[in-house]
């Protein structure tokens, strides 16, 4: 492990997903540039499936992908966000495509498009069939290898904060040795948090510590009730074994009930490529009377061919696609909420940024559109970098080395127990009750940590601030929006309230407010 004593790097990334990647990719090579991540190769972009979703077919325009984002998003996008990320992301795509990015093509060589939930149009890109995250980020690291120093197995405890603004990171090492890194520009790229609810897709990393850095340095945040639950995830003696993507759905894929019964008839007139969020709760109301539910991807033809990361996944536990049903539920996918940014991806505190799943450009509103993500990664980041590059002659803000306290907080509620709680009490369904019930059960520790720095804890507390801390928030602001909406179901207000309409909660150091 390198001595980070005095480290000093122009440009500081947080996280080593497609974000992140992207902004190094678009940074000049004249640029010192950190990528710090907690583990090498682990992100939630190596494992997307899907696609990223693009209006570059000859049928397709930007106008009907942004039609599309808008009617996902309840009532909920930033209309000129939206506008931004299909105009320029269909550009970007195009862009890295020039640059030597591949696709897969029909047999006739041209691009072959999938088609997910709510899409009106086949516009879905993917790569490997179902690897189109490891297709784009083996694409851009191969780009970046040489730009980047590569600070891995660190966690960021802290944001170093002077006179205001972003002037570092405090890193946790794996000898759990704390020291400073410091930056000109600061870019929270940590992803999303599905980590902190038992049933996931997401990677082991995706905890919401952006969100926590970003709260406890003083930053806004918006709209962190909105918290979307993908339908299908393969489901084995009750844990989380990996995603079944939605493109399997868009092939023709069933969803049926231990009965063989079609779980969607009668529910939405979209059937199994309803929006998401009705797909989800109907499968969860089955979980909750004790019925399992699966997927028939029988009639899939190329299934094996089409879906082979998904194919190989069932395979290796024991459940053959092609021939049998699959056991999926509902688990935490993406975090619609985050860190506030401006059309630039700046948060409210001079010098840091927030990109990929951890910010809120408010493009997503209320549920996000299926593969909107990584083309939002890549708008946003591109952004970032151009706002960097502006601020070229920013300059370092040291300050004297302090030692780090080792304190030790009154007991803490284990990992476990949170996941547990923000399942039952802020997962899929929701209600008052509820989300106070886990709010009382945190805001003891919530409070004692708000009043401690995190880089002065010991060890065994640090690993559970970050998580008590997004958890918390998440609560707090699902408690305070009083309608259903989108992802955010409320059982005790199951409809929209036009007094909510287009109204944010924004929640910092300092309070609460929409
Ligand atoms: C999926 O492949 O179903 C996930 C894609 C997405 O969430 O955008």
């Amino acid at each position: 492990m390198k001595d980070f004593s005095v480290k000093l790097f122009d440009v500081i990334i947080v996280g080593g997903g497609i974000a992140g990647k992207m902004l190094a990719h678009r940074l000049p090579a004249s640029m010192s540039i950190a990528c710090i991540t907690k583990e090498k190769h682990v992100s939630n972009s190596i494992i997307a499936q899907g696609g990223i979703a693009a209006a570059i077919a000859p049928d397709d325009h930007p106008v009907s992908h942004f039609e599309d984002t808008i009617a996902a998003a309840n009532a909920h996008a930033d209309i000129d966000r939206v506008n931004l990320l299909v105009t320029e992301g269909s550009k970007s795509v195009q862009a890295l495509i020039e640059e030597g990015l591949l696709f897969d093509r029909d047999p006739f060589g041209n691009w072959s498009f999938g088609q997910e939930a709510a899409h009106s149009k086949r516009r879905i890109l993917h790569a490997g069939g179902d690897a189109t995250g490891k297709g784009i980020m083996d694409f851009l690291e191969a780009k970046t290898d040489d730009k980047l120093s590569l600070l891995t197995n660190l966690v960021v405890v802290e944001l170093i904060m002077i006179d205001g603004k972003c002037a570092g990171v405090i890193v946790l090492d794996s000898v759990r040795k704390k020291s400073r890194i410091y930056g000109k520009h600061i870019v929270l790229a940590t992803g999303g948090i599905g980590q902190l609810y038992e049933n996931t897709s997401n990677a082991v990393i995706a905890s919401g510590d952006g969100i926590s850095l970003a709260y406890h340095a003083g930053a806004l945040l918006a709209d962190l009730e909105f918290v979307q639950f993908h339908p299908t995830i393969l489901q084995l003696s009750g844990k989380s074994e990996g995603l079944i993507s939605e493109a399997v759905r868009g092939e023709g894929a069933l969803l049926i009930d231990e009965d063989g019964r079609r779980i969607m008839e009668g529910v939405h007139p979209s059937l199994e490529l309803a929006p998401r969020d009705i797909v989800a709760r109907a499968i969860e109301e089955n979980y909750q009377k004790q019925k399992k539910v699966f997927l028939n991807a029988q009639s899939i033809t190329g299934f094996s061919d089409k879906f082979p990361t998904i194919y190989r996944n069932c395979l290796h536990h024991s459940i053959d696609p092609l021939t049998e049903n699959i056991p999926v539920r509902p688990g935490a996918h993406f975090h619609m909420g985050g860190i506030r940014t401006n059309e630039w991806s700046e948060t409210s505190i001079p010098y840091l940024y927030a990109i990929g799943e951890t910010a809120c450009t408010g493009v997503h509103g209320a549920n996000r559109l299926a593969s909107n993500s990584l083309l939002e990664s890549l708008v946003f980041a591109e952004r970032a970098a151009q706002m960097i590059q502006s601020k070229i002659n920013s300059s370092y803000h040291i300050v004297n080395d302090e030692p780090f306290q080792e304190r030790t907080l009154s007991s803490l509620p284990s990992i476990e127990e949170m996941k547990k709680m923000m399942t039952t009490f802020a997962g899929i369904i929701r209600d008052q009750a509820g989300l106070e019930r886990l709010l009382d059960r945190l805001r003891p520790s919530f409070e004692q940590l708000s009043a401690t720095n995190f880089s002065d804890l010991a060890f065994p507390m640090l690993k559970i601030a970050h998580f008590l801390t997004s958890s918390y928030l998440i609560a707090q602001s699902a408690l305070l929006r009083t309608e259903s909406r989108g992802a955010h179901y409320r059982s005790d207000v199951e409809n929209p309230d036009d007094k909510w309409s287009g109204k944010v909660i924004i929640i910092s150091k300092d309070g609460c407010y929409q």
